[in-house]
């Protein structure tokens, strides 16, 4: 009697620890495999309006990504995603032209994210923005 239920024992431990072991193992493929967060209702991010200064830019994280908001005219905002079309280096904002340019290669974008010259195949890829009182909402 005694040794069932040691041997009892020693098997429910084993279940245990081999489960514990597989759940670790396969936890890493389950949330590569499983839809996230971002499948649902995507979060805004707000931006007060006074930090973006007419005719300029604000790099900011949207959802984790490095972005842009530009107030090209007063009160017009545009947003982009600030990851270049070419090759995926971060655009910089150039003031004194009003337009964006990569690093790495020299591709230029308008302040409306269209192509000025230079390697990209397309536009910035743009992110939604609405006014929001005081604020500026991407996405
Ligand atoms: S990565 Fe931007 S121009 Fe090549």
């Amino acid at each position: 009697m005694v040794n069932f239920d040691r041997r009892r024992f020693l098997g429910l431990g084993l279940g245990a620890i081999t489960a514990t072991l597989a759940a670790a193992a396969l936890w890493p493929v389950w949330r590569y495999l499983a839809p996230g967060e971002e499948s649902g209702a995507r979060e805004k991010t707000a931006v007060p309006r006074e930090r973006v200064p007419v005719g300029g830019a604000l790099f900011i994280q949207h959802q984790g990504h490095p972005s842009v908001l530009v107030q090209y005219a007063p009160g017009e905002f545009l947003a982009f995603s600030a990851i270049c079309t070419h090759l995926g280096c971060i655009i910089q904002w150039h003031a004194d032209k009003s337009e964006f340019l990569c690093p790495c290669h020299g591709g230029r974008f308008s302040a409306q994210g269209k192509v000025l010259g230079g390697p990209p195949p397309r536009p910035l890829d743009p992110i939604t923005v609405t006014l929001d009182g005081d604020r500026v909402l991407l996405g």
